[in-house]
């Protein structure tokens, strides 16, 4: 065979697996999260009920989300030697997601995570399921620890009576976080925690199909979120945004980057032909939050921009609708709750280790080891020849 066109290149379009996890209408603009329309969940729930609705496909009742919270919450230490590892790493200079990758590798070190302390074993799913919260509970514990080296302080211990997203926060900054900014986080891990089979999503997938463990599994998609066609850009779209903050005449800002043939960032999906539905909810959660910080100035400068860039966008590429994505709002909420730009590809991952891990279970409960075909398109009749002679 030699039509290239029977190559399903970056499996687009290939259904591989089915899931109960989050369904994606890219037409419609719809996202459904195990069975809620995202708008009707994002804003109203904690992130803990989130990772129990993917794991259980139910929310909990009263009693086993408190039940739930302490599980969680009692895991989230991490030991000195992985702290020391992140200490060196951030003394080093490394960014956050390198460091947010080698401390989740290490994250079963010390600790009581069942079946990946060296085994070369079978993890079973038991064992699977109990060390994915782990992995849920140690990712903000990483990502705080790193940030307060890379500040020159020292990390914060985590509080086991504050929530997930509390919690992080307070490991962030050593200081209580305010109800709104813990609101704000919330909504926005609860938005990303899971996208279909999105690259990171089917990394694990991958690494949970061959029978490896959750830590594995979780380092893998670590590494697919870091590069920049996956989570990298709600940074680039914070700096966009201040520019054009900055400029104090959005629309003139706007039309420069596109007359200088930059494209504009935080605009356009490719699952997505209509305004990404997570953009919807994060800015409904980014108006709320700066509504009640008393200063608006930001969000309203964003919201021009996204006003014109639709516009503008419009004229510059007439038949293609390009509509803002999650990545536009992410950064807006983010910065406004106080997140370092440097982290928030980190903490994208915060929040999408819940969907991994639940991809982990999902794939380990109807499994068959990913194996795809490539097409050999090299030479087939080689001759060695001694190294002396080549
Ligand atoms: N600004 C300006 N022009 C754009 C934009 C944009 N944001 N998005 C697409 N276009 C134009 C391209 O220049 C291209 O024009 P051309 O045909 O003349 O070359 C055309 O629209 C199609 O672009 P593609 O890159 O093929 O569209 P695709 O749907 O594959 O890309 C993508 C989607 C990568 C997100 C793109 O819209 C983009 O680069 N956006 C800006 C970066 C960004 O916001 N990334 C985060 C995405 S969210 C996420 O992935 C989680």
């Amino acid at each position: 065979m030699t039509d290239e066109d029977d190559i399903a290149r970056g499996l687009e379009d290939v259904t591989v697996a089915e899931t109960r996890l989050s369904s994606i209408d890219g037409e419609a603009g719809e996202l459904v999260i195990g069975g809620f329309p995202l708008a009707e969940l994002a804003g109203n729930v904690t992130f803990e009920e989130t990772v129990f609705l993917l794991r259980e496909d139910r929310l909990p009742n009263e009693s086993e989300l408190a039940s739930f919270r302490e599980d969680l919450a009692s895991r989230r230490a991490i030991a000195p030697e992985t702290r020391e590892t992140l200490r060196a790493a951030a003394e080093d200079g490394l960014p956050a997601m390198d460091v947010l990758r080698m401390g989740v590798a290490a994250a079963n070190l010390g600790g009581d995570a069942d079946g990946a302390g060296g085994t070369d074993e079978k993890q079973e799913l038991g064992d699977l399921s109990d060390d994915a919260l782990t992995a849920i509970a140690v990712m903000p514990t990483v990502v705080a620890a790193y940030w307060r080296y890379r500040e020159g302080d020292e990390p914060v211990a985590p509080r086991e009576d504050l929530g997930h997203a509390a919690n992080y926060l307070y490991m962030l900054t050593g200081e209580e976080p305010d109800e709104a900014a813990v609101r704000g986080l919330e909504t926005y891990l609860n938005t990303v925690i899971d996208h279909g089979l999105n690259a990171s999503t089917f990394t694990a997938r991958c690494i949970a199909s061959t029978e490896s463990d959750v830590f594995s599994a979780v380092t893998g998609a670590v590494g697919a979120l870091k590069g920049p066609l996956h989570g990298g850009a709600p940074g680039p779209v914070l700096e966009m945004l201040i520019d054009i903050h900055e400029s104090g005449d959005p629309e003139a800002a706007v039309r420069e980057r596109l007359d200088a043939g930059e494209r504009l960032m935080g605009f356009g999906h490719r699952v997505y032909s209509v305004r990404d539905p997570r953009a919807a909810v994060l800015s409904d959660a980014a108006e709320s939050f700066y509504e009640e910080s008393g200063d608006t100035d930001f969000f309203e400068s964003a919201r021009e921009a996204e006003r014109v860039g639709v516009e503008a966008l419009a004229e510059h590429k007439p038949g293609r609708r390009l509509e803002t994505n999650v990545e536009f709002y992410t950064a807006v909420l983010l910065h406004g709750i106080g997140i370092p730009r440097e982290l928030f590809t980190a903490t994208f991952g915060v929040a999408r280790v819940g969907g991994w891990t639940a991809h982990c279970l999902e794939q380990r409960e109807d499994n068959r080891i990913v194996r795809p075909r490539a097409r050999y398109v090299g030479e087939t009749d080689r001759a060695w020849t001694p190294v002396g002679e080549r």
